[in-house]
């Protein structure tokens, strides 16, 4: 687990992250947002796929829509990551 990212450490351990611009033979780059998830302890929203895991860290990966979290992932990404989800929930190229 040493120098994986949340997203990797996730995966070893069955747990699902939807991702869309990370490819396991490129390097990652955070760019789309599709994989955030939050740390419970600062409540902070952060990209799964470029933030390294540590130990005792606790994230949680599907936590309900909120004020606040919806707060900050708006300030955060300007809404562009649920644009993005939106096109490919209706089947739309991008
Ligand atoms: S998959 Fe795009 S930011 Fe992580």
């Amino acid at each position: 687990m040493s120098g994986d990212s949340i997203l990797i450490a996730a995966e070893k351990n069955s747990i699902p992250i939807p991702i869309l611009c990370y490819h396991p033979d490129l390097k990652p780059h955070g760019a789309c947002r599709l994989c955030l998830v939050e740390n419970e302890k600062t409540g902070r929203l952060m990209a799964s796929c470029v933030t390294p895991a540590a130990q005792d860290m606790v994230i949680q990966t599907a936590s309900p829509p909120g004020p606040a979290s919806s707060q900050k992932y708006r300030s955060s990404d300007d809404g562009r990551a649920s644009g993005v989800l939106h096109c490919l929930q209706q089947g739309q190229p991008l």
